[in-house]
């Protein structure tokens, strides 16, 4: 799949020479310049006018950004692109399904939109608490059904509905909310910013919020114990200790089906179990942001209804996991309380479906203010997310998370193939651990662990004790390299767009570039990029060596000097 706007500008030819020598390719500037300009402009060269309309805020604010600068890590917006526009292959949007381009989803909204029946089309006219427009009601009974397993019995807790603008309102709305004073949330440390932020404006004391280790159920375990167990001479933790043993706080883990930046899967029902184990009081809930994989997981009875439901803990709080009597002894209840779906990256839509229990929905339509005092979402947009959900039901995007998910799988092997052909060092690109064949992860952590220079790249991955070699393909591959702004611009150059990551983004030592795969990208495009990363590591590791043989040379004539 490829994407439009910086195509018109560059010229792959020369960018190439320029890119191999490792240089930011310069895009030529585009005719209106005052579409780019704005968000491009220097800020270390402040115009007299707005430094002198700003006063004091303006020199603050453009010293941080030139600080930002300086270190290489200020944001800009990219060139405007169109989507669909046939010129750079798309290795970063969040589109998975591609279905922001699909003819097949783009038919069925206008059908719908134009539909005679349909009396409203345009706006939404206020907060839900205002109007609540039947369009918007709909849909939530529908995303009910649609993303949850049907109950089995009458105890189970139904799941109820309830939309938001955006997943960032969303997790803000419940994380703010929701867990009350004496509760206590443990967070996986790489969890979403509005999770964070939600969690920051909650009532939480600050040593009631711990984070783990990502995906690991050694750390989830080891955060809880310590938790749970009385310190005598620590009162403050004692009393934590005492409130979650006798049930009367809550304790919240926060995880992402699907890590963003990471293409990691959360072992859900490892936590799940753990939760179900050491909470016999039932007081210890899973809260699940499936962002990143709504559309492409689900059940074969439900393809795209999200990992919670694949792993058969969409049953409502409470209710038995999965459907097996061996599950059903082993005593694993759902400990899934919330879960969120988001309609902004492969649904093609924008907005958010939190589901939870009718109390919770409750509690947050009284008191969640990025619901309350918010519009509702516009009508085009809930008839395009149910257009994206009737090819969901009908079928039609199974094709394409399956067609996505080999394609992932097919580049993960191609690649580590070829980087080890090449003689590739992980020191320059290499895939995460939970993406490598055993031996390759075994001499990978041997060669990082003897040796200090690159430590920093390699240990916190090999520390992720989630990672298995058989981990399942995901739309989202890390090439983590220190290097991701020379590789993303030689990859540029070749006429792919996959994004640098740098600090704050992702922590320190953790650069990658981020591959997004898409249902529209085809086994070429993957091969391309494959040879792409190669030969950029191959070039990369020439100049290393280069540079390393005439300091020798330096080094050994300075010695001959002093000698002399
Ligand atoms: C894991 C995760 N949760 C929530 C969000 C926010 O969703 P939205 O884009 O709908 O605001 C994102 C978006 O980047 C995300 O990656």
């Amino acid at each position: 799949m490829r994407t439009g706007g910086v195509s018109r500008t560059f010229n792959p030819v020369l960018l190439s020479q320029k890119a191999r020598g490792y240089t930011t390719p310069v895009m030529k500037k585009t005719e209106n310049k005052s579409q780019t300009s704005l968000h491009n402009e220097s800020t270390s060269t402040p115009s007299l006018r707005e430094t002198y309309q700003l006063g004091s805020l303006g020199t603050t604010l453009r010293a941080a950004l030139a600080s930002r600068e300086a270190r290489s890590i200020k944001r800009r917006l990219p060139e405007p692109s169109v989507l669909g526009k046939q010129s750079l292959i798309d290795f970063t949007s969040n589109d998975y399904l591609s279905l922001s381009t699909s003819p097949l989803l783009r038919t069925r909204f206008l059908q719908k939109i134009t539909a005679k029946d349909r009396v409203q089309i345009l706006g939404s006219a206020g907060s839900r608490l205002l109007v609540n427009p039947d369009a918007h009601d709909r849909l939530e009974r529908r995303l009910e059904n649609v993303l949850s397993r049907p109950s089995r019995n009458e105890f189970d807790t139904p799941q109820v509905g309830i939309l938001f603008n955006s997943g960032f309102d969303a997790n803000m709305s419940f994380f703010t909310c929701i867990p009350q004073p004496g509760d206590v949330i443990i967070l996986d440390e790489y969890i979403h910013a509005s999770v964070w932020d939600g969690v920051r404006a909650s009532r939480l004391a600050q040593d009631c919020v711990k984070t783990f280790e990502h995906n690991s159920i050694e750390s989830i375990r080891t955060v809880l114990d310590r938790l749970l167990n009385v310190i005598p001479s620590d009162t403050r933790s004692a009393s934590i200790a005492e409130r979650l043993h006798s049930g009367s706080s809550s304790l919240f883990v926060a995880v992402e089906s699907l890590y963003s930046m990471d293409g990691t899967l959360a072992p859900l029902r490892e936590i799940n179990k753990l939760l179900s184990q050491l909470f016999p009081r039932k007081n210890a809930y899973l809260i699940v942001d499936e962002a990143h994989a709504t559309g492409i997981y689900g059940p074969p009875s439900r393809p795209g209804c999200g990992r919670v439901s694949q792993l058969g803990l969409d049953g409502g709080l409470g209710s038995h996991v999965g459907v097996t009597m061996r599950e059903m002894d082993d005593g694993e209840e759902c400990r899934v309380l919330a879960r969120l779906h988001t309609f902004g990256k492969a649904l093609a839509g924008s907005g958010a479906i939190l589901l939870t229990t009718p109390l919770l929905t409750s509690y947050l339509i009284n008191y969640a203010r990025p619901l309350i005092y918010t519009t509702a979402l516009a009508h085009p947009n809930v008839v395009l997310v149910d257009s994206a959900f009737d090819l969901m039901v009908e079928g039609e995007t199974e094709q394409l998370s399956t067609h996505l998910l080999a394609l992932s799988a097919h580049l993960a092997n191609l690649l580590q193939t070829e980087l080890e052909k090449a003689r590739i060092s992980p020191e320059i690109v290499c895939l995460p651990p939970h993406l490598l064949s055993p031996t390759l992860s075994r001499n990978l952590e041997s060669s990082s662990l003897s040796s200090n220079d690159h430590h920093d790249i390699s240990s916190p991955l090999l520390s992720s004790s989630s990672s298995s070699p058989l981990h399942p393909p995901t739309p989202i591959m890390p090439l983590l390299t220190p290097h991701p702004r020379p590789l993303s611009a030689f990859l540029l150059a070749l006429g792919m767009n996959a994004r640098p990551i740098t600090w704050p983004t992702v922590p320190r030592g953790k650069e990658r570039v981020r591959v997004c795969l898409h249902s529209g990208n085809t086994k070429k495009d993957v091969e391309a990029l494959v040879s792409g990363v190669v030969e950029w590591a191959r070039g990369w590791t020439e100049q290393i060596e280069e540079k390393k043989e005439k300091n020798v040379v330096v080094v050994d004539s300075l010695q001959t000097q002093s000698k002399l």
